[in-house]
């Protein structure tokens, strides 16, 4: 996709944080939003802020695969086609290191997991049907390495790394972008749960700029920003025992 402008965009997750400033920067260079998460007043709320009127509002739970199948039935009733899917959706509890209840992971690994595997079993027939597309994860630099005090969270960020790098290889003969998206800090609430300093926090705005622009180019991962997440992949590439030897200095601090 060179530009995103008579696109017809479908972001699951977009009522807050940086799905919702996706949605508004895209709509205000000429994309055509299709709006998904579950709570359906901030939805309709958002679409009234959209630049541009088709716009369309499609609440479910992307954790419930029969829900996400019936969504793009609803959206291909709406909308002529869909060009892009984008997978901003997650569920998180605070990087506390404490014990987490078994159904809080579940929740965690069927949102932030599973929810992408129903986004794809919803779009890639779509896709394959259309001979292009694009799909795009948004996964975290929090799934580079097992950070302290980060799971399950950053294990269900690692798997939609290795997710997205499957579905690249698998779908470049097919003419289907693939895309993953690995920010650093951005306030949004989900961040406002945590109660440690976060390092080079940016806007959901300024990350929705970021994300628009690497939508629109031939990269395959779109991070930023680009000084903490050049510093993250240091820590990715480094040996084991180098790696926990600072992640263990990271976690006196935390
Ligand atoms: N903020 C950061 O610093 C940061 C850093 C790295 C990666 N990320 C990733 O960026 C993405 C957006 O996060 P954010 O910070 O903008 O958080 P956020 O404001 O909490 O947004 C999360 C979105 O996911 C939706 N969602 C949650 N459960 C859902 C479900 N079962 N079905 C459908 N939608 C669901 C929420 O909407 P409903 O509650 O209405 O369903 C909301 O729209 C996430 O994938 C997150 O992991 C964020």
């Amino acid at each position: 996709m060179q530009d995103v402008k008579g696109k017809y965009i479908w972001i699951i997750g977009a009522s807050s944080g940086i799905g919702a400033s996706l949605a508004k920067e895209l709509a205000n260079h000429g994309a055509i939003i299709a709006l998904s998460a579950r709570r359906e007043a901030l939805l309709m709320q958002l679409k009234d802020e959209l630049t541009g009127s088709s716009h369309i509002t499609i609440p479910f739970d992307i954790s419930d695969c029969s829900q996400t199948l019936k969504a793009k039935e609803e959206i291909l009733k709406n909308l002529p086609h869909i060009d892009s899917a984008i997978f901003m959706a997650a569920s998180y509890t605070e990087h506390d290191g404490g014990h987490k209840p078994i159904d809080v992971i579940k929740t965690m690994i069927d949102v932030n997991l599973i929810g992408a595997f129903n986004m794809l079993e919803a779009i890639t027939p779509v896709f394959e049907q259309r001979q292009t597309g694009q799909i795009v994860l948004c996964a975290s630099v929090a799934g580079y390495r097992g950070l302290p005090s980060g799971q399950p969270y950053c294990a269900t960020k690692a798997a939609l790394i290795s997710l997205a790098e499957s579905l690249k290889i698998d779908n470049e003969a097919k003419n289907i972008d693939v895309k993953l998206i690995c920010p650093g800090f951005v306030k949004t609430p989900l961040t406002d749960k945590n109660k440690f300093t976060m390092p080079m926090i940016i806007s959901s705005e300024k990350a929705a700029q970021y994300i628009h622009k690497g939508l629109c180019s031939n990269k395959f991962e779109i991070h930023f920003p680009m000084k903490f997440t050049l510093m993250m992949k240091i820590l990715k590439t480094m040996p084991s025992r180098l790696y926990f030897l600072i992640a263990r200095r990271l976690k006196s601090k935390l």
